[in-house]
């Protein structure tokens, strides 16, 4: 057995299980990689799941999660604090950080899935195992209400509430839920594989449990955004290329400049740290799928097969702004209509069903990592939100803001730690 990220347990690695104990027994000689499904289905032919990857370093000075290659799925968590114990809060989030360490190693919570106190449920719930840590990222907000909620200082952090970590305003055309908005924690759980996504988070409440209560959650696949500039553009629900110019996870210069709070900015804690909005934004499909291709194209100033700007023959080719409509969205979110505004996005999509009314509940979860969101996210919505072309075709349903606290240096470090120093 190994030492686990966290030091206390010496679970088996996912990966290490393979070839492990009663688990082992049963694939026999077939070679670790290669075997996840096998391992649920027992025929030693079957392959994984879903493209799998390597471990994403927890440990560092940002969060990973964030300039970190956009991974294909999400499963993203917004949190109440029910307990009113600064005290329990704390132990709770130095678990979680134990446990976050560990599932994004691919190893599992605590004592593991099996092999514990029969009399006791055990500390992994278990889906995970055999499965590859999948390029697992665990990426840990705070929202307004964990500095004051209902007029009340629960946990005496009022005055560490950062004057960027403001309530978003009322956009034109917002129909938001209070059902699928805001929240006092959150966690973005991204993996190449769903099941270890959803796994993380399911862990994570699990642990939580009398402490904190998930609010809402959104699981979201084909990301629609890119980190990763030289890597084919993902496409959105309404088929065009989406992230093409976005902050790049390797342009240090930009992620310093729009992304990471600086150590100037304020508050100290949040130094290194970003700030988080999330978007539900529904699309009307249906509605869509009638509209001509120069309509769809006209709204986003882009092609549809290349996505070149207008007038251009290529993806990347500079758009030449004044070429679109006035109205194209791209002509309205590009920095230069904006005074230099960059944001990272690292959205995706989901579809929940239909809607009882036959209509596809799809759309896009939309993220943007920011260093301020009074300079970030906040003027750009107010621009879309009045002009844009494509509000005929979308409407924002859910809303959420955090705080993004740095990264975790070490093992004896912890979410939030520097927040309630
Ligand atoms: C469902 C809603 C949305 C859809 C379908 C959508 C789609 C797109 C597409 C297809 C592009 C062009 C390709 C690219 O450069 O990524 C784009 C660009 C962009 N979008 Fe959106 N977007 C949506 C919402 C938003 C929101 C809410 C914001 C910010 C408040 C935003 C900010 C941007 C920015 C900054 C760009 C890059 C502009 C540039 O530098 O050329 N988008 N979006």
């Amino acid at each position: 057995m190994s030492e686990s990220t966290n030091g206390t347990k010496a679970a088996p690695s996912r990966r290490a299980l393979l070839g492990w104990g009663g688990a082992g027994l049963a694939l026999g000689a077939v070679a670790a990689g290669g075997t996840a499904a096998a391992l649920r289905t027992g025929s030693s032919d079957a392959q994984p799941a879903a493209a799998a990857g390597e471990a994403v370093p927890f440990h560092g000075p940002h969060q990973a999660g964030i300039a970190t290659a956009v991974q294909d799925r999400l499963h993203f968590a917004a949190f109440d604090v029910t307990t009113t114990d600064r005290a329990a809060l704390v132990k709770l989030l130095k678990e979680w950080t134990a446990a976050a360490a560990a599932m994004t190693a691919g190893h599992e919570v605590g004592d593991g899935a099996y092999g514990g106190l029969p009399e006791a449920p055990p500390d992994d719930t278990g889906e995970a195992l055999g499965l590859k840590p999948s390029r697992l990222t665990l990426t840990f907000g705070v929202g307004p209400g964990l500095f004051e909620k209902d007029g009340k200082d629960r946990f005496g952090l009022k005055d560490r509430r950062p004057a960027a970590l403001i309530d978003l305003p009322a956009f034109p055309g917002d129909k938001l839920d209070p059902a699928r908005s805001g929240g006092d924690l959150c966690v973005q759980a991204c993996a190449d594989d769903p099941q270890v996504a959803v796994h993380a988070i399911r862990n994570l409440a699990r642990i939580g449990m009398g402490k904190v209560a998930i609010r809402w959650s959104q699981l979201g696949f084909g990301k629609t955004s890119s980190t990763t500039p030289d890597a084919q553009t993902p496409r959105n629900m309404m088929g065009f290329k989406d992230g093409t110019r976005n902050i790049a996870g390797t342009d240090t210069a930009a992620l310093d400049k729009h992304v990471w709070v600086g150590e100037k900015d304020g508050p100290a804690w949040l130094a290194g740290g970003s700030y988080l909005v999330a978007r539900r934004i529904r699309m009307h499909i249906e509605t869509w799928d009638r509209t001509s291709l120069k309509e769809q194209e006209d709204v986003f100033g882009r092609d549809k097969a290349q996505g070149a700007p207008v007038g251009k023959q290529r993806e990347h080719d500079e758009p030449d702004l004044k070429a679109m409509k006035d109205d194209a969205h791209v002509r309205l979110a590009h920095p230069d209509s904006n005074g230099g505004i960059r944001i990272l996005r690292r959205g995706y999509s989901f579809t929940d069903g239909t809607d009882g009314l036959g209509r596809l509940d799809a759309g896009l979860f939309f993220i943007a990592y920011q260093r301020d969101v009074r300079n970030g996210f906040v003027p750009l919505q107010q621009k879309l939100a009045r002009n844009d072309a494509l509000n005929e075709y979308i409407q924002h349903v859910g809303s959420a803001v955090f705080a993004v606290p740095p990264g975790v240096r070490d093992k004896d470090d912890w979410w939030g730690r520097a927040l309630f120093a």
